[in-house]
Order: structure tokens, then C-alpha cells, then sequence
């Protein structure tokens, strides 16, 4: 099984991101997952223009040859798809939307329609699963709603929504404990995916715990 993350944060491998990120495909590893992220700030991707050349004209190619290429092909060799973004402005990143939007020759101009839902067919069926990831800097659950209304269309297995984020990236011994522990929980998810190709509720639930309170997290950021 072969799990690949793409990582839509400009800050890459430093980004809160990639460290939930890093701790899934840990215990994915573990139970003997193939794993590979991109740091889709690393790549060239240019963005779509909307032609449907690679509908209509070339299918499945699209106009520009740069690294999407290579993207698409690690895309399409992937059982399980993480999607990876911060919140930024209450949304997923413009480097995560592009490559999402970047994905259209894999669909094909034929519309599917599921109860009130309306979306592309894929042009080859696919088995994959979906997971999404993302962390904002506030605390709150409500920053994740557009990003979890845009992957609802894939019906993703497993969602990972990290408030109060900026402990993650934090070298400050006092919270090390607690994001340890939430981290331990992210591997455990993955883990669970990878061995039995789901994640239980308890887990679900674990990955939701508080990491600090609200009065607490704005004291750490200094914004109190
Ligand atoms: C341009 C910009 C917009 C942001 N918008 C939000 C937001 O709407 N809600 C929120 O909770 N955090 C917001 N943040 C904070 C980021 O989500 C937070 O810093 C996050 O931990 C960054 O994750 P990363 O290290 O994976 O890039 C924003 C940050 C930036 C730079």
C-alpha cells in the first residue's frame, strides 16, 4: 500500500503541516505502508488557465509540461491521497488549490450526480482513499468548514483538523509534552489506516483533543 502526501504550506518541510504530516506517514511506515511526500512549494506548477485542452483536445494531457507532470504520475500511483494545507484566510493554500485545480485531466467532462452532489467523472475509476490535513493558527473549529466543504467531494477516509497550530512549530519545552502526545495520536491514525484501512472512532476523536485552552493558547502567542 502506498501512501503520498502533497503539502500545499509555503514553509514546506518546517511548516505545523508537515509535521502532522510527518507523524501520519510515520505509523503508516510502520505498519508497512510505502510512503512520499511533496513539498508542492518545491515545484513548479503553473496555473490552470481553463482552456479544457485536456479535455477536449489532448485528453488527459495538459497544455503545460512542468512538474505537474511528475505530481500527476506520484498522484496516480498513490492508494491513499493526503491532502495537506494551513488555513490561510479561512481556506486551503492558492499552492494546494492550484494543484487540486491542476488535477482536472485526471476527470473527464462527464458529470456525476450523487443525491443533490454534482461532480466530474474520473477517467480511470480509481480505489483511492483521501485523507485531509490542514492546522490554523487560531484556536476554534470553525477556520477548517471551507476546507472541509471542498475535500467533502472526495469523501475523504480519515480528516485531520489541527487548531491552535502554531504550538506545533513551537521549541518552547512547555508544550513539547502536549504536542508530543497529540503527534503520537496522528501516527496512531496512520497506523490504523495503513493496517486495517480504517481509523476508529476513539482515534478520530483523539485527533480532535485540546491542546491548550483558548485563554492559555492566546498567552502563548502573545495576543492575549
Ligand atoms: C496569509 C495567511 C492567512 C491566514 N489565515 C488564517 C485563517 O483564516 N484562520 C486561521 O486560523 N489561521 C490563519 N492563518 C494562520 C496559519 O493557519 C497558521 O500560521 C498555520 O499554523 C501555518 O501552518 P504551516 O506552518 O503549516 O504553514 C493565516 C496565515 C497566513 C500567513
Amino acid at each position: 500500500m502506498k501512501f503520498v502526501a502533497f503539502n500545499g504550506s509555503p514553509s514546506g518541510t518546517e511548516s505545523a503541516t508537515n509535521r502532522i504530516i510527518t507523524a501520519f506517514l510515520a505509523g503508516a511506515s510502520r505498519a508497512g505502508a510505502e510512503t512520499k511526500v511533496y513539498q508542492l512549494a518545491d515545484y513548479q506548477i503553473e496555473q490552470c488557465k481553463g482552456c479544457f485542452t485536456c479535455w477536449f483536445q489532448t485528453p488527459g494531457t495538459c497544455v503545460f509540461h512542468d512538474d505537474m507532470e511528475q505530481l500527476l504520475r506520484a498522484y496516480q500511483s498513490a492508494d491513499v491521497v493526503c491532502f495537506g494545507s494551513p488555513v490561510f484566510s479561512w481556506n486551503m493554500t492558492a499552492l494546494l488549490k492550484n494543484f487540486v485545480d491542476r488535477l482536472i485531466p485526471l476527470k473527464s467532462p462527464i458529470i456525476a450526480q450523487q443525491e443533490e452532489r454534482f461532480d466530474l467523472e474520473d477517467t480511470v475509476r480509481r480505489e483511492q482513499k483521501y485523507v485531509a490535513i490542514s492546522n490554523c493558527g487560531f484556536p476554534g473549529e470553525n477556520n477548517f468548514s471551507v476546507i472541509q466543504e471542498a475535500f467533502s467531494c472526495c469523501n475523504p477516509c480519515l480528516e485531520i483538523y489541527r487548531n491552535c497550530g502554531k504550538l506545533l512549530r513551537s521549541k518552547q519545552e512547555s508544550v513539547q509534552g502536549i504536542v508530543s502526545k497529540y503527534l503520537s495520536v496522528v501516527e496512531q491514525a496512520g497506523g490504523e489506516l495503513a493496517s486495517v484501512g480504517t481509523v476508529c472512532e476513539e482515534t478520530k476523536n483523539n485527533l480532535s483533543m485540546p491542546m491548550l485552552s483558548t485563554p492559555e493558547y492566546l498567552r502563548f502567542l502573545g495576543m492575549a
